[in-house]
């Protein structure tokens, strides 16, 4: 009797203490699940990418407690600014200002009234004002004194306007290709962010207006600490290859390649250009044709006296002219050489090719990939044509329709005589974005001065948690076989009922 009472007490408390953690257990996975419903409240960022050719202000977001986490920002809109790049008002500075409002004030109308003072602006000019600087420090620092006075004027967290370097810009868009395809961190079954196994870092090729950019992981150690990164991202070092080819960008090749011919065809007028087409003629003062720091011009010349530019289709012409100015002779650190002199080593892996090698390729049908001899016939095909066929086909501006043949020419010449992916042609892809958003350098700016990317892994895991979770069920599971083996052990003890203790 005594001990029957005994067992069922035991018993009783087994229940409750079941019970209580039954509940506990599901308090904790409430309030748990509770803390990951609430809604996330949006961030926003904003980058001005001031190109030689032109102004786009890109607008990314992100839910707001997840900073420091990877693979949540994506680009919420593009506004591209009216009229050219900013350098190009070198003679009337607060025209450049100005010429932001549009994209200003599209901008306001987009982020939250009471989030604009925490929405960080930033502008970075590359290329075109490098050179600028170059040509006229005093009209560069003037451009940015004025953009800057007219951003200022807008209720954002704006951080400056400023000319990035060569190198970050290469290294930026190293930054942005691999933050998109997720190869710096993923987000692992267990719940944390791990570093993808066998993961596949991609390489980088941009094109601008006034220089072009590689950025790659090598497969052996960087020969020249000129061009020589190690970003710690997410607690990991990475060694990043990256040079920018000053002036040869596209329009500036296009420029050099003008001043070449004329060069060559000595007192001959008009000048033959065999990348133009049969039947169009560009007529130029001398003035704007050397108007570059990336041409040597004449000793005298009468900036106000015209020369012309007639077309000759000839492709085969046009690609020898080409790799005339591009400069394919060996460099001092031979065999590990891309062109005009520069120190590389040998390209491995896949690469993104985006910008002005994605619109021309796009153009004539051979992005995001196309066989090396069908990208030969295409280009030669196209070169071949006259202009008036041309015309009759596309409806495109002429000052971009006449330059399709000669950057074809020069993209092949640039990734297969001096990025030499003679043998790898296929690992490049010719993108413009990645999960919908560009490809560029202006998010990987934006990831790294907001600290969007940590140099230590983060532990904070978005959503519900697999690892808090499971251990909820382990917690569960073993307090329901706590229970089943005290029960148990209380069973042998008395297996007969009260008999077995006299
Ligand atoms: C994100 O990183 C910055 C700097 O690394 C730090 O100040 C901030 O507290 C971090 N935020 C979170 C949510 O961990
Ligand atoms: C640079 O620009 C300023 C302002 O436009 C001008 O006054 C000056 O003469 C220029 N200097 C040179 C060397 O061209
Ligand atoms: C990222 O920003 C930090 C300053 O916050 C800077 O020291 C670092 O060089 C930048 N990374 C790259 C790749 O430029």
């Amino acid at each position: 009797m005594k001990m029957s009472m005994v067992k069922q007490a035991a018993m009783a408390v087994v229940v409750v203490a079941m019970g209580c953690m039954a509940v506990i257990a599901l308090i904790l996975t409430l309030v748990q699940h509770h803390s990951v419903d609430l809604p996330h409240r949006m961030q926003y960022g904003m980058v001005f990418d001031a190109g030689s050719t032109h102004t786009s202000l890109y607008m990314y977001r992100w839910p707001g407690n997840k900073e420091n986490n990877t693979g949540v920002v994506s680009q919420m809109l593009v506004c591209d600014v009216d009229g050219n790049g900013i350098s190009s008002y070198a003679r009337d500075p607060p025209a450049a200002g100005l010429s932001l409002r549009k994209c200003l004030d599209s901008a306001l109308a987009v982020v939250p009234a009471n989030q604009l003072r925490e929405t960080p602006v930033y502008l970075g000019a590359t290329a075109g004002m490098r050179l600028l600087q170059l040509q006229n420090q005093t009209q560069s620092d003037q451009v940015l004194e004025q953009v800057n006075k007219v951003i200022q004027g807008y209720p954002f967290d704006f951080r400056g306007a400023r000319i990035l370097s060569g190198m970050e810009e290469g290294a930026y868009g190293w930054i942005t290709t691999n933050y998109l395809q997720e190869g710096f961190i993923k987000h692992g079954f267990e719940g944390g962010w791990v570093r993808p196994k066998g993961r596949k870092i991609w390489g980088a090729l941009d094109m601008g207006g006034s220089s072009t950019q590689i950025a790659f992981t090598p497969g052996q150690p960087v020969r020249d600490p000129a061009s020589a990164l190690g970003p710690k991202l997410y607690g990991y070092q990475y060694e990043v290859y990256t040079h920018s080819y000053l002036c040869y960008g596209k329009e500036q090749t296009m420029r050099q390649l003008q001043v070449h011919l004329l060069k060559m065809s000595g007192s001959t007028r008009p000048v033959n250009h065999p990348c133009y087409h049969l039947g169009d003629n560009l007529t130029l003062t001398l003035g704007d044709l050397y108007d570059s720091p990336c041409v040597v011009r004449p000793v005298t010349f009468d900036p106000a006296s015209v020369v012309t530019f007639t077309g000759t289709s000839e492709p085969l012409q046009c690609l020898n002219q080409i790799k005339n100015i591009t400069n394919l002779a060996a460099c001092s650190l031979a065999p590990d050489c891309g062109f005009n002199g520069v120190y590389q080593p040998p390209v491995i892996g896949n690469f993104f090719a985006f910008s002005a090698y994605y619109y021309t390729f796009d153009f004539l049908g051979l992005a995001p990939q196309s066989s090396l001899s069908q990208a030969t016939t295409t280009i030669d095909t196209f070169c071949k044509r006259t202009w008036n066929s041309l015309k009759k086909e596309y409806a495109v501006k002429d000052k971009y329709l006449r330059d399709y043949c000669a950057s074809a020419n020069y993209i092949m010449t640039v990734l297969l005589d001096g990025y030499k992916f003679n043998q790898t042609w296929g690992n490049i892809y010719f993108q413009r974005q990645v999960a919908d958003t560009d490809i560029g350098w202006t998010l990987g700016y934006m990831l790294n001065l907001t600290n969007l990317i940590p140099s230590e892994l983060p532990l904070v895991v978005t959503g519900v948690q697999r690892s808090q979770w499971a251990a909820e069920v382990f917690f569960i599971v073993f307090a329901v076989f706590l229970s089943l083996m005290v029960l148990v052990l209380l069973w042998l003890w008395n297996p007969q009922d009260g008999r077995g203790n006299k």
